[in-house]
């Protein structure tokens, strides 16, 4: 075995993180901007048997087998549990298998089919359901499947001895673990952030699961929770389950996002004067984006917190803007409820921004508070009037 110099982090007695941090990566999912890293977490229980909780993605494989030798030095992992099949964490499934061939694959009859399409892998496994039990000595894991959060073979497991959920992606976050790996090792403001983003980005979608599954979970007695990404909760378990559980209900705050997609500042110029006009009404919270210049993804997370979403488009080629056409069809896509709507923009000759963002209002069935408004060419004294109003309109409605 080689010298690893790191330090060995304990869960509880037995039970270790051995995860690694991503600080290359700028997408993840090659989408989603990771300005702040992630982690890819695993962990180890070393009991009378062995059990690795998930692995991590591939590139990292050295330094992760590197962690579980630290750990483990020559003895063999018995078991891994494959609690997501998403490759940020079976991506170093079969460098483990290979590590160690006679380890059992444990998961549910969803995992399995994957296992085999993705890794080609279809041996040693032993497949669990709802409630089932594995004992490895002292500590025992009990298995949930949670559908949809996010994939559909994603389970739990629940160490019963300590009170440790192994969460999967549930109760995730951006980010990486900058020497700080638990929850009251670290400052939460700057994990509150990156979670929500990781919520609304990864599992907003699936909120109504969500809500399920933290219904089926709510009989557990959770001391701590370990998910597969952001900071192991131990301190703060309140903290966490009260967010995704505001989040996966769609509980906003008083506040309104702006968006716009603006070729010569005309239609930039309307969301600049309904922002003032929101602001002279008392409204705190509000954000204002260049739909070109900001990725949706800090967008979409601002929509998540904030009740009110009014948005304007130019017209290009007949069409909404391509990057707010962009942005509305993620909206309508990932499903997102419970919110009150604006639709302003402009146009040089026959139009298309208004008129399709129109289409979107009809589809995403919002409470669109005011007319919508569209001013050709640059602001005049009606449409500004008609900014005011719509302004007024939102803000009213905040207060309801
Ligand atoms: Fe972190 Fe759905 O994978």
């Amino acid at each position: 075995m080689e010298d690893n110099f790191m330090h060995q982090v304990k869960l509880a007695d037995e039970i270790f993180y051995v995860g690694v941090n991503d600080r290359k990566t700028h997408l993840f999912e090659n989408y989603w901007p990771l300005p702040h890293g992630m982690a890819y977490n695993s962990y180890l229980i070393v009991d009378e048997k062995v059990a690795l909780m998930d692995t991590v993605e591939r590139a990292f494989i050295d330094e992760y087998l590197s962690n579980i030798k630290n750990i483990l030095g020559d003895r063999k992992v018995d078991y891994l549990v494959i609690n997501h099949m998403e490759p940020d964490h079976s991506g170093a499934i079969r460098s483990i298998v290979a590590e160690y061939p006679d380890i059992t694959l444990v998961g549910n009859k969803k995992t399995f089919p994957m296992l085999e399409n993705f890794y080609q892998i279809k041996q040693n496994t032993l497949e669990v359901g709802d409630g089932d039990q594995l004992p490895l000595g002292k500590n025992t894991l009990e298995f949930y499947t949670i559908p949809m959060v996010h994939w559909p073979e994603t389970m739990v497991s629940f160490e019963k001895t300590n009170g440790i959920l192994f969460s999967a992606d549930a109760f995730g976050a951006f980010g990486t673990l900058d020497g700080g790996i638990f929850d009251d090792e670290l400052n939460l403001s700057f994990y509150e952030e990156e979670m929500m983003r990781y919520f609304t980005n990864i599992v907003g979608k699936y909120s109504p699961h969500t809500q399920r599954a933290m219904k089926k979970l709510s009989g557990l007695d959770i001391k701590m929770i370990a998910a597969l990404h952001g900071p192991i909760w131990r301190s703060h378990t309140d903290f966490v389950l009260s967010r995704y559980d505001k989040w996966s209900r769609y509980e906003t705050e008083e506040g309104v996002v702006i968006v716009y997609g603006s070729m010569y500042g005309n239609t930039e110029k309307m969301a600049d004067v309904i922002a003032r006009q929101l602001a002279e009404r008392g409204v705190k919270n509000i954000r204002v984006y260049d739909a070109s210049k900001t990725h949706q993804s800090y967008i979409i997370s601002d929509i998540f917190k904030y009740k009110g979403f009014i948005v304007g488009s130019a017209a290009y080629n007949n069409e909404m803007f391509p990057s707010v056409e962009a942005l509305v069809s993620k909206i309508e896509h990932m499903g997102i409820k419970e919110h009150l709507l604006g639709v302003f923009g402009s146009f040089s000759w026959n139009g298309g921004g208004v008129k399709n963002l129109m289409k979107f209002a009809e589809n995403i069935k919002w409470n669109l508070v005011y007319d919508p408004v569209e001013e050709k060419g640059a602001l005049k004294a009606d449409k500004f009037q008609m900014c005011i109003d719509l302004a007024n309109a939102m803000a009213d409605k905040l207060r309801e």
